[in-house]
């Protein structure tokens, strides 16, 4: 059976040393295994892949969740329901109403402000980095769960404290039944094929499609989902056609050419041809690319909040010497670099710099010297800054 979950055992977090660690990931078979045989196809459970999770704790979180511009919900339920949501802004006491079981906290985009937490994605490098969308952190109260769905990306869903109880079901698309609560978009019957109870470390990877519900077995139960994007082919489409648009100028219908009408009633072949070979001439290659990289390497939320917590990356990697900022996208196309959706131009003595600089988050002094030149100095400088990157 295809839907098999296979699991790998490996070293679990619990049986390292008690030195703080910045969180981690491993797969335990080779990223060829993996892509072949999993991604996008069938779920793994992976028991102790990642380890390093103690922070964000459940406080840090729910200040984080108060947090104006963080995205955060709350959703209550169990069972058979009823299910409710809160959405942000969330109410400074809403944690005191909440009880001591079946609620869970769900904190979307953690990496953007929490640059330390945003270093785990490092370790998907089996993975291009566009490809990445964002960490969400779950904090749930025993018996809390967002109830049984399915969801249309890929995910790494990473046990950071607690345990949950994960059951998975059938592949399910848009038309498997729903519960009557539309916000949650709950399916309305999931057999359980296979079940696991995750415990810290442990991380289980769902294709797109595949229903799933976990149920946290205790109190202070944390999970970390690293959810991967797949660009909407119509939203692509429209950055496409806004970037080719921006820069081209209105240009209207001609025909100083025009033989007899035999039939005002149609639209005749020639003219037709015409209209369309106008419009896709509006379609520049080289604007096309552009909208690409420039989507790709935009944020999922403005601005470069929260400032690096220097002493937490120091304390647990003392060979770092510079961060990328967690909100920071980083993309190249040739000699460009596309930094947060805006192009820059590289010399040819800043391009080493900057290939190191998109290809991970976190950089030792001997790999920045390597590639200094006098002009990559004077970008880093400028990128310092801005607050893009962070000296430590
Ligand atoms: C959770 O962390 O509680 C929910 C994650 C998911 O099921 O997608
Ligand atoms: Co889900």
């Amino acid at each position: 059976d295809h839907r098999d979950l296979h699991s790998f055992p490996t070293r679990r977090s619990s049986d390292l040393p008690a030195t703080a660690q910045l969180p981690s990931f491993t797969l335990p078979l080779t990223p060829a295994a993996f892509l072949r045989e999993y991604w996008q196809k069938r779920p793994l459970f992976m028991p102790g892949a990642a380890s390093g999770l103690d922070q964000p704790d459940a406080n840090t979180l729910a200040g984080l969740a108060l947090e104006e511009s963080v995205e955060a919900r709350v959703i209550t339920g169990a069972g058979n329901g009823p299910w409710s949501v809160l959405q942000s802004p969330l109410d400074d006491n809403v944690f005191e109403t909440l009880g001591e079981k079946n609620w869970t906290l769900l904190v979307q985009s953690v990496d953007h402000f929490l640059t330390e937490t945003s270093l785990l994605l490092d370790d998907f490098a089996f993975l291009p980095n566009w490809r990445v969308e964002d960490i969400m952190i779950s904090y749930a109260a025993k018996g809390g769960s967002v109830g049984p769905h399915f969801d249309r990306y890929d995910v790494f869903l990473i046990q950071a404290s607690g345990s949950r109880r994960w059951q998975i079901g059938d592949v399910c698309d848009e038309s498997s039944p729903r519960q009557a609560t539309d916000e949650l978009k709950l399916l309305a019957q999931m057999p359980v094929r296979e079940e696991f109870i995750a415990q810290p470390g442990d991380v289980l990877y769902l294709p797109p499609g595949v229903a799933h519900h976990g149920v946290a077995e205790d109190s202070d139960c944390i999970t970390w989902s690293v959810g991967f994007r797949a660009p909407d082919y119509q939203m692509l489409m429209a950055e496409i056609a806004g970037e080719c648009l921006a820069e081209s100028d209105s240009k209207l219908f001609t025909d100083p050419d025009r033989g007899i009408t035999t039939d005002p009633s149609i639209l005749a072949d020639t003219d037709r041809q015409q209209l369309v070979r106008g419009a896709l001439d509006l379609l520049h290659p080289e604007a096309i690319e552009r909208a690409i990289y420039r989507w790709l390497s935009t944020p999922r939320l403005e601005g470069l909040e929260f400032a690096v917590d220097e002493h937490h990356i120091r304390e647990r990697d003392s060979d770092v010497s510079l961060v990328r900022h967690g909100s920071v996208r980083l993309l190249m196309q040739g000699k460009l670099a596309w930094l947060n959706g805006e192009a820059h131009t590289l010399t040819e003595q800043q391009q080493p710099l900057v290939q190191l600089l998109a290809s991970k988050r976190r950089y030792q002094k001997r790999e920045l010297d390597a590639v200094m030149t006098p002009t990559a100095r004077e970008l880093l400088h400028e990128w310092i800054e801005q607050g893009y990157f962070s000296p430590l």
